[in-house]
């Protein structure tokens, strides 16, 4: 393989193409080509940068973006390995949904996503509550509930407080590759009261607004009742598939897109892709939100760099939420507006009072500043390592016949296909009446009936794994899903 890779990449030290992109390239475009294979071991970076005559550290800027994608694994000691199996390409249809209607799916809310909700074992979408640092965090809170000043007691800024403001943006450049200022930070109440902020801000209703199909069930419907017309654009191993949207909709306004793990399926929006994302943004002056709910949980590889991170249009309005960190109850969400949109934001958030409530405010930015959340999410990373490993044993041993779990070793959820002739809300309506809070993949996408039929691409289960803390846990669970695949 050794021998093989270094046919393959050849450079051009000459071109303006940076060396990192290159290798990517040529490894990609090698993957696809069949030139390699399935299995087949990719040198160490130290042997292809010696190999190359390039620095280490450019030949694994390629990998990270390689394993980020899911082109390459790593099997700890054993090294790096392609990883090319079959895989359906996106054979959802492209569809554009119609006029916004008065009942939106959140008629019939998921399970979970509601107040008071069911077990947290599989449900997804949820931070390890037992792993919660609560000692740590009562310790703070009563400290600052103990020395709170006048003005804390009075209005407050409603882009919120300030030195979380700069904690989040040093924090951003640090971790996701985000340059920004502490002024174009606004705190937000979670992500879903960030999409309504924007909104208001940029005047969606009956506007055309990109959103992956499948994608994630609250923004869907939360846009649909502010009246935006979504369009629906389908997803492929490599993430949204640019090229339809501009095909469905080459004027939308907005693109909402989940470039480190698509949501719900997990793959990364691969580099081309976030390229064209972003030269159709730039031209079609349109937006786009990078909804990074939970990037900072990778397994594998390195975290990927954010999409707001490449924007040379500054047309990235980037959205990130405390709720996979810390957790949901918290209601603290933040978005990174491009300069552009500052004012305006400005001004609507004077005018709606964004404003969060100012005791979470405190104590999550004394929390960051002390080093806690750190420490935090590098113990949370891999406890859920862990915990994934288990729980995915565990349902391929008791499940197997009838889910197909994917691959990508990241995020709080599988995305896992139904191969039974069974279908997921069939599955998933009677397996949370004893208590559970699972989701059916069909309902996630935009023609969710269709969806659901035995055999669709998108029949399946998102099933959580942050909360199952021993194997015995997950085998209860498994043992009573499976009861409904008789
Ligand atoms: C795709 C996606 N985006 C964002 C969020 C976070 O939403 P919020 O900050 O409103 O809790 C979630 C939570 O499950 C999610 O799944």
């Amino acid at each position: 393989m050794v021998k093989k890779s270094a046919t393959i990449i050849t450079l051009n030290k000459a071109a303006s193409e940076p060396i990192h992109l290159q290798i990517y390239t040529r490894f990609k475009e090698a993957v696809e080509g069949g030139l390699l294979n399935d299995g087949d071991r990719v040198p160490s970076t130290r042997v292809l940068a010696s190999e190359l005559g390039v620095a280490r550290g450019t030949v694994e800027s390629a990998y990270s973006m390689l394993l980020g994608e899911g082109i390459f694994v790593s099997k700890g000691q054993a090294g790096s390995f392609v990883h090319a199996p079959f895989r359906p390409v996106g054979q959802a249809t492209p569809a554009r949904t119609p006029r916004p209607r008065k009942t939106s799916s959140m008629a019939h809310p998921e399970p979970g996503l509601v107040a008071g909700g069911p077990s947290h074992v599989f449900l997804p979408g949820s931070p390890a509550y037992d792993a919660f640092p609560r000692k740590v965090w009562s310790r703070l809170a009563s400290r600052r509930m103990r020395s709170l000043s006048a003005g804390d007691f009075s209005y407050r800024d409603p882009l919120g407080y300030l030195p979380l403001r700069q904690s989040i943006a040093t924090y951003l450049r640090l971790s996701r590759g985000v340059a920004c200022e502490p002024q174009q930070v606004f705190i937000t109440v979670g992500y879903q009261g960030a999409l309504d902020f924007l909104s208001r801000c940029l005047g969606l209703q009956g506007k055309d607004v990109w959103m992956e199909d499948p994608g994630y069930i609250l923004a869907t419907s939360m846009l649909q009742d502010v009246g935006a017309h979504l369009v629906r654009v389908p997803v492929d191993q490599e993430g949204m598939m640019v090229s339809e949207g501009i095909r469905m909709s080459p004027h939308a306004s907005l693109a909402i897109v989940t470039p480190s793990h698509q949501s719900p399926l997990a793959m990364a929006l691969s580099w081309s892709r976030r390229m064209q994302l972003l030269d159709w943004a730039g031209s079609a002056g349109a937006w786009v939100i990078e909804d990074d709910y939970d990037g900072e949980f990778r397994y594998s590889g390195y975290p990927l760099p954010s999409l707001k991170s490449l924007d040379q249009y500054d047309r990235v309005i980037y959205a990130g939420t405390f709720s996979k960190t810390l957790f949901p109850a918290l209601r603290l969400g933040y978005l990174v507006l491009p300069q552009s949109l500052v004012d305006t934001c400005t001004e609507k958030a004077r005018l709606y009072q964004l404003g969060s409530s100012i005791g979470p405010q405190l104590v999550v930015n004394d929390f960051i500043a002390e080093g806690h959340f750190s420490r935090h999410l590098k113990k949370m990373r891999s406890l859920y390592a862990e915990r994934r490993e288990m729980t995915r044993k565990v349902l391929r041993d008791v499940l197997g016949n009838h889910l197909e779990i994917n691959a990508h070793k990241n995020g709080t959820h599988f995305a896992a296909k139904i191969i039974s002739p069974h279908t997921d809300q069939a599955i998933v309506s009677g397996f949370n009446q004893l208590g559970y809070g699972i989701h059916a993949l069909s309902r996630w996408t935009a023609n969710g009936a269709q969806s659901s039929r035995a055999h669709s691409s998108h029949n399946g289960l998102i099933i959580g794994f942050t909360n199952i803390a021993n194997e015995k846990t997950a085998e209860h669970a498994a043992r009573q899903l499976q009861g409904f695949f008789t």
